[in-house]
């Protein structure tokens, strides 16, 4: 096990009612912002609830945060708080609302040159604007870590960044308003939650037999959970151990003491920059292809987590890494979740527009033990063409 360090300081507020405790977690002379997407909060009741509870408050709100939440947007965000003075965010809604938050909450404090640079140069930030989050959509864990991605239109790029300034100061988790989401999202939220356990746990053997047993039951339980959640959103129960482990999969548990990954998850942001595919979309098609292409790299790993979450325990090594590499697209598959670039109507030449940009970013040796070439991307995104 590598040294490491473990600091997680967010509150965790979870279930139903839990709205009810949110007074208790903001002073009441603190002047409010309410952060949010394009509307869903006020399909599913939180936003009324959220209101109720902050009664007596002084609420400003900001709505309108998109999917792959905008560096333009968040700065329009950054000039109202600038000019009302806003002294807490509150955002409500998915990971692109949180993670909109944290850059409002980094670049509203920034004293460089430009907010961009914490994004596109990794500057570091000194300061954040305190901030909560309720959380209505299982999948990035953003609600309890300190990291967020960032898309800027006008360059088509999409970046993340963290800070130890940024983790939220308490998350309400609402499984209850998660019933509302549509399938589509319900499934990129599972593939998400398993993309970032894969992104920590399959790499190659690291002395780590609790990281390896904790990374395994949030993908056995998911595996379990994901056909009843699917199927019916609402389903409470379901809905909840669903939200557990997506906040679990990304709070720097797993990841502790071991070696991760994160190339599938930098290939993905491309697509997504692109040419507009949900996150988890990406992350189906990305990650059977990183195991295709880097099966060899990564069999040791591949084997355990075949026998361990599928059960594979018969034929040749080659047979079993196969097998497990075919288990994992068909579970992204069950999902409706498509794992080729041509089912979303990719043009081939994207491919090398990907692998070129990571050349001119230099991003040429990224994933564990920097196995990821720019040359490696273009043999994943072709292998995962048709
Ligand atoms: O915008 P609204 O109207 O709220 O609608 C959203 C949005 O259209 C809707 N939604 C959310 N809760 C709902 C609901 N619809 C009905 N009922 C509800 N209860 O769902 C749509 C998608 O929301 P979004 O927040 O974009 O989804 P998600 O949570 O999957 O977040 C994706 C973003 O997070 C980043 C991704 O790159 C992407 O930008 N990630 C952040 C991470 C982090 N901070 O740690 C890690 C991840 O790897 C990921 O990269
Ligand atoms: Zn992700």
């Amino acid at each position: 096990m590598e040294n490491f360090e473990f600091y997680n300081p967010v509150k965790i507020l979870f279930g139903k009612d839990q709205l009810k405790q949110l007074p208790g977690q903001i002073d009441k002379d603190q002047k409010v912002l309410l952060i949010y997407g394009g509307g869903s909060i006020f399909k599913n009741g939180v936003y009324n609830q959220v209101k109720s509870a902050l009664d007596g408050y002084q609420v400003l709100e900001f709505g309108g945060i998109e999917p792959n939440p905008h560096y333009e947007t968040a700065m329009r965000a950054v000039e109202l708080i600038k000019a009302e003075k806003v002294d807490f965010l509150l955002a409500v809604g998915g990971g692109s609302v949180i993670d909109a938050t944290k850059f409002i909450a980094a670049a509203a404090l920034y004293e460089g040159e430009d907010p961009w640079h914490i994004l596109s140069r990794r500057k570091e930030v000194k300061a954040a604007l305190p901030f909560g989050v309720v959380l209505t959509l299982p999948a990035t864990g953003s609600e309890m870590n300190n990291g967020a991605v960032v898309s800027r239109v006008e360059t088509q790029e999409k970046f993340a960044f963290s800070s130890p300034n940024t983790f939220p100061q308490f998350s309400v988790l609402l499984p209850d308003a998660a019933g509302t989401l549509p399938k589509r999202q319900v499934a990129n939220g599972i593939v998400d939650a398993f993309a970032h356990v894969l992104e920590q746990y399959l790499t190659y053997p690291a002395n780590a037999p609790l990281q390896d047993r904790f990374a395994e039951s949030i993908l056995q339980t998911l595996v379990e959970v994901a056909p009843a959640v699917y199927a019916n959103p609402a389903d409470y129960n379901a809905m909840s151990t669903l939200m557990w482990c997506a906040t679990m999969a990304l709070n720097g548990l797993i990841g502790s003491g071991v070696p991760d990954d994160w190339a599938t998850h930098l290939i993905g942001h491309e697509l997504t920059v692109l040419h507009g595919l949900d996150h988890g979309q990406t992350l189906a098609v990305v990650f059977p292809g990183i195991f295709r292409v880097l099966k060899e790299e990564k069999k040791a790993k591949l084997l355990q987590y075949g026998a361990r979450v599928w059960g594979i325990r018969e034929g040749s090594e080659e047979e079993r890494a196969e097998a497990a590499i075919n288990r994992t697209e068909e579970f992204f598959r069950s999902l409706d979740v498509k794992t080729k670039l041509s089912e979303y109507y990719i043009p081939e030449e994207t491919i090398e527009v990907i692998a070129q940009r990571f050349e001119s970013r230099r991003w040429t040796a990224i994933g564990d033990r920097g196995l990821v070439t720019p040359d490696v991307v273009r043999k994943v995104l072709a292998i995962q063409y048709k």
